[in-house]
């Protein structure tokens, strides 16, 4: 059976069947080499006969993202911000981004510190409010509008297919950071999206064992030749063996993603009501201002990222952090372990991040584990 016509959960579990020709080894090999022999006419077997070109371990990988994704290509990176600043690298000097507010802080604080410096003309707003886009975009000067759904950490949603109407009405191309909901529940290719972004450190790879990043392009133009060369230029690919970590890993993605999904929802719902907690932030709750956007475009599961606006202050929200026995005080997202984390205190005190917001990843635990867990830390919280 060829990969064709088959759903992204077949794609998925397969690894774009991904059996070895010579040995039929249902695993492909990784390709460890760092150079590569040229045949008798002196010719390139692949594309690349060096490894910073890249190597046939990370073609495979990248072959499977790009499917998930419905692109027409991807480029793996050794870490989501490179590819976010391989992309960022490809606007012309002086020209205009628009991006969230809300969003990635690590993100955030740098395209300020190249904003600064006048490398980029930069507008931050915030998209949850209708038409913020198309008023902050400079028709002929903004090359790149950058949107990040759900957003972290506060899980703003923002309507993807809106954003690309507006990008391209302005000559932009609209960017994607849809690392929280993993080529699984959207697929923002398909929404009109210029390029996908994820964290591949997340819910790709899923096991909290590789640092990556993935950009899918809907089309091969040359602003992806560009990108292509600068990877190679700047020596920035994949490493093989994260290149088959992530292709082991994708290979679960889909149930992975959907019980953390289900944990995640029980959770939000069954503490939304607690006194201690002011407010649950994910996107699957009724309540939550973007859930209708939500509804439309994550069709999939609501993913298991949430925050609690808990009812204390900067310090109390730190201290939660240390009362919780099953969910582990760390940082990330996405793999199998919950974690929590006390956003203000990483992202500093120039941070829009409330004092009092815990984020959490939601994993593959028992659920009624992780609700005794967050419910005894809430009781000792005083
Ligand atoms: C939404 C989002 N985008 C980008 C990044 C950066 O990715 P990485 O840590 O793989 O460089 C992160 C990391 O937490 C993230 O959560």
């Amino acid at each position: 059976m060829s990969n064709e016509n088959v759903r992204a959960e077949t794609i998925a579990a397969h690894a774009l069947r991904a059996i070895e020709p010579v040995t039929g080894a249902v695993v492909p090999p990784i390709h460890l080499a760092s150079t590569y022999a040229r045949d008798e006419n002196y010719e390139k077997r692949l594309p690349d006969d060096y490894q910073r070109g890249g190597n046939p371990t990370l073609y495979q990988a990248e072959a499977l993202v790009a499917a998930l994704e419905q692109g027409a290509a991807c480029l793996l990176y050794p870490s989501g911000v490179a590819a976010i600043f391989a992309l960022v690298d490809t606007v012309p000097v002086g020209g205009h981004v628009v991006a969230p507010i809300n969003m990635y802080y690590g993100v955030r604080v740098w395209l300020k510190a190249l904003a600064d410096k006048g490398r980029i003309s930069l507008s931050l707003i915030d998209m949850t409010v209708p038409g913020a886009i198309r008023e902050a975009v400079r028709p002929g000067k903004t090359d790149l509008v950058w949107i990040e759904t759900p957003s972290n950490p506060l899980w703003d949603v923002i309507d993807i297919a809106e954003a690309a109407a507006a990008a391209h009405d302005a000559g932009a191309i609209l960017g994607v950071d849809a690392t929280a909901t993993a080529a699984v529940t959207t697929r923002p290719l398909t929404l009109g999206a210029d390029i996908v972004f994820h964290s591949v450190t997340k819910y790709l790879n899923g096991h909290s064992d590789v640092l990556a990043g993935a950009l899918i392009t809907r089309e091969v133009n040359d602003r992806w030749t560009l990108l292509q060369t600068l990877r190679t230029k700047t020596g920035a690919p994949l490493a093989p063996f994260e290149c088959w970590l992530l292709m082991r890993g994708i290979r679960t993605l889909f149930v992975r993603y959907r019980e953390a999904s289900a944990n995640a929802k029980a959770i939000a719902r069954h503490f939304s009501s607690h006194p201690k907690v002011e407010r649950v932030l994910y996107p699957g709750l009724a309540t939550h201002p973007g859930y209708e956007i939500a509804r439309r475009q994550m069709t999939d599961g609501f993913g298991g990222m949430m925050s609690f606006l808990l009812r204390t202050d900067f310090d109390g929200a730190r201290h939660f952090c240390t009362l919780l026995k099953v969910i582990t005080p760390a940082t990330s997202l996405g793999g199998p372990e919950s974690l929590a984390e006390h956003r203000k205190l990483i992202e500093g005190p120039d941070s829009p991040v409330p004092d009092n917001l815990v984020r959490f990843s939601i994993g593959l635990e028992n659920v009624n584990d992780l609700v005794a867990d967050i419910a005894q830390a809430l009781d000792r919280l005083g």
